[in-house]
């Protein structure tokens, strides 16, 4: 399963590019009205692109479909292999059977059931997003969405990229492996804290330590 980063700050992307373990960004309007709510978003979207180097999703703001298409038009004349995101209603699904029509990938966000996955597969989503902490939050068990959605894409054999979203926690990407997501798109914090464990902090610092003292043994043995 892969790694995405689900953010739009700056510091947070360099450092996940610098450790190499994350291949791409997701960004949502609320994300980068976080970040800083009078950013120029084709600026701080071409910086994030420069950055990271892989897939990037950017989210249109349009709820027509002829809306959704100038949106794509102008994001694709920023960088053209943007992923273009789009959510899950009716008027966004035409917009992606156009945009496969034309080769350009999108990924379909905000779907929280087995029947919005597929008719997002339906229409030609490269990606489809299931929300795993909003389903949570409303006690809807995420992980047995996320199941049956992997299952069925099993069973059909649908193409379109599975991706886990709104992550909470590390059982959130577990499981969003476990049920065999490709790829799971996860905030920085989250991102960070499943690296690390307090065994590894105390195993390394040992480590150092005994290194330190085999140094000093050694120094007194050769008398300097
Ligand atoms: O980017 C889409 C999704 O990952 C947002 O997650 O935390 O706002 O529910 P969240």
């Amino acid at each position: 399963m892969e790694l995405y980063v689900d953010t739009a700050n700056i510091e947070h992307i360099r450092h996940c590019a610098e450790l190499g373990f994350v291949s791409g960004v997701t960004t949502n309007p609320s994300l980068l009205a976080q970040e800083d709510p009078n950013v120029d978003i084709k600026q701080r979207i071409l910086e994030i692109h420069k950055l990271i180097g892989g897939h990037l999703s950017v989210e249109v703001i349009s709820t027509d479909t002829k809306g959704m298409l100038k949106e794509a038009d102008e994001i694709l004349s920023w960088f053209p292999d943007a992923t273009i995101k789009i959510p899950m209603i009716p008027a966004g699904l035409a917009a992606v059977k156009e945009l496969n029509n034309n080769d350009i990938p999108t990924n379909v966000t905000l779907v929280f059931t087995p029947t919005q996955a597929m008719a997002a597969a339906n229409a030609g989503a490269t990606y489809v997003s299931v929300f795993m902490g909003r389903l949570d939050d409303i006690s809807t068990p995420s992980n047995e969405v996320l199941n049956t959605v992997c299952d069925i894409w099993e069973t059909q054999g649908y193409d379109a990229l599975i991706i886990a979203a709104s992550i909470r926690h590390s059982q959130h990407l577990i499981d969003a492996a476990l049920a065999g997501a490709d790829i799971a798109t996860v905030p920085y914090k989250v991102l960070m804290q499943s690296l690390g464990h307090p065994l590894t902090e105390t195993g390394l610092k040992q480590f150092l330590a005994d290194y330190d003292r085999m140094q000093t043994e050694r120094m007194k043995a050769i008398g300097v």
